[in-house]
């Protein structure tokens, strides 16, 4: 087995990258992973499908010597400068048209950096974001490499036979140039953070105001998912509100704390999308009310002082729950909106030629955010490939006139109850100020042009103008 050709290897074994490769030998495939704890490199051995090809090693040269060559090499570590410094260990043992991908959820502008530091050796590196967590990983994620398109070419059918698949077509394409991978992922993740506020906003307003207990909730979440609102994170919302914690027998989500935990990636989608500039308010919301989630004590000490009782509670009727249902699928439409326009723009801006088709068709399935609506946008982006924001799309503007008007009574019910409906009111107001031919601005740029000078134009002629106010 020794001079055994290898043809992809893996650095770094554990969860995701273990399971990624697992599952790239199940299709056939060659492989060998490093990593410098021993019982991680037996461990990947042990679980390997009997007949197939996998080999652990605990030195990078031992992995890269076995490789075929050109070699394909993929990192799953963590991001920022265990990167960079694998890529250096790795340098002195690889050759000119060598493949290297970054699996993580590295930041776009590092994995740019590193793209242009590698082309003149010759070197092909891929950002490549990779979703579905560790289930994904062993049984199909759903996969956004970037880069150059030989590297591309080189690493297609092996990415194509792990992702996941729907109606038989793999969940991976290419996402474009330089580092249009990782900003897919990084998008990805900033729709993530804010449906699963959205689902969190709805999950509240049944809880505290319709008085729905778990297992109501599982049943709703769980009908849901039969619908127009079938989602991995409806699927999922509905099993944990049935799952008993071992230590006190209760419900489990009743007993976890509220202060949530974030490892970024949604933050850089609102800075990203600060900087190009897009309007992506439901995601900055998700970011911002996950910050808020920290400030516990905070929170305790004003909830006394302004003592936000709920108005009134009633037993949910099927009519309030259908409500809350149209109001889920309007805003989680709005968030796709916001995240694609952004996508839409950064690839114009940052000259990546992201295929927004391609986007949408890859995240039907094995991805955080899959959802049947993805077919839909998927069929807008073939009917229009330039369309600059799926709410154009005449389909999808049916849909949200069909659940607008309880998506605005759902709000209106949560304002008067004192339950913060933050992303849910903030989608709407994207939706109601996207919509407005003539925004209330023109008086801002009066203000701005009194107290500074900034100047303004005029609508009934060219020009740029400026008034002595006072
Ligand atoms: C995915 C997930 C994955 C990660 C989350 C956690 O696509 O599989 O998005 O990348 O588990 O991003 O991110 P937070 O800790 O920021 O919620």
């Amino acid at each position: 087995m020794e001079n055994t050709a290898y043809d992809f290897g893996m650095i770094g074994l554990g969860v995701m990258g273990s399971n990624f490769l697992l599952n790239m030998a199940d299709k056939g495939y060659k492989v060998i992973g490093f990593d410098l704890d021993d019982a991680k490199a037996k461990k990947l051995e042990n679980e390997a499908t009997p007949g197939t090809t996998v080999k652990g090693v605990t030195t990078l040269g031992a992995m890269v010597q076995q490789l075929d060559k050109p070699r394909r090499i993929m990192m799953l570590v963590p991001a920022g400068k265990p990167v960079d410094s694998v890529i250096q260990s790795l340098l002195p043992l690889i050759e000119k048209d060598d493949v290297i991908i970054d699996g993580g959820n590295s930041h776009y502008t590092d994995t740019l950096r590193r793209v242009k530091e590698l082309e003149p050796k010759g070197i092909h590196f891929m950002g490549m974001g990779v979703s579905g967590g560790e289930e994904g990983a062993r049984r199909g994620p759903s996969i956004m490499p970037g880069g150059d398109l030989a590297a591309w070419k080189r690493v297609q059918p092996m990415l194509e036979a792990v992702s996941a698949k729907v109606d038989g077509t793999p969940c991976v394409a290419y996402m474009g140039k330089d580092a249009a991978g990782h900003y897919v992922k990084m998008v990805h993740n900033g729709i993530e953070y804010a449906i699963m506020q959205l689902i969190s906003e709805a999950y509240d307003m049944m809880k505290r105001v319709l008085d729905m207990n778990n297992d109501e909730l599982a049943s709703t979440f769980k009908t849901w998912n039969e619908a127009e609102l079938q989602s991995y994170l409806i699927e999922i919302t509905a099993s944990i509100f049935l799952k008993n914690d071992d230590v006190t027998g209760k419900r489990l989500v009743d007993v976890i704390s509220d202060k949530a935990g974030s490892k970024g990636t949604g933050k850089w989608t609102s800075q990203d999308a600060m900087e190009l500039p897009v309007a992506v308010p439901t995601i900055d919301t998700a970011v911002a009310l996950r910050t808020l989630s920290g400030y516990k004590d905070e929170r305790v000490n004003a909830s006394e002082l302004y003592q936000p009782a709920i108005k009134e509670i009633k037993k949910g009727t099927e009519a309030d729950i259908k409500k809350i249902k149209d109001a889920l699928y309007f805003s989680t439409i709005i968030c796709y909106a916001q995240g694609l326009a952004m996508l839409n723009k950064a690839s114009a801006e940052l000259n990546m030629d992201i295929p927004l088709s391609d986007v949408v068709k890859i995240w039907r399935g094995g991805c955080i955010i899959r959802s049947s609506l993805l077919e839909i946008f998927y069929k807008a982006y073939i009917k229009d490939k330039s369309l600059s924001n799926i709410l154009l799309n005449k389909n999808i503007a049916r849909l949200i006139k069909k659940t607008e008007k309880n998506a605005r009574a759902v709000t209106k019910l949560a304002l008067q109850s004192k339950i913060p409906v933050t992303a849910l009111s903030s989608s709407i107001g994207y939706f109601d100020a996207y919509c407005s031919a003539n925004m209330p601005t023109n008086l801002i740029q009066a203000q701005r042009d009194f107290f500074g000078a900034h100047t303004y134009q005029r609508i009934d002629m060219e020009g740029i103008f400026h008034t002595k106010w006072d």
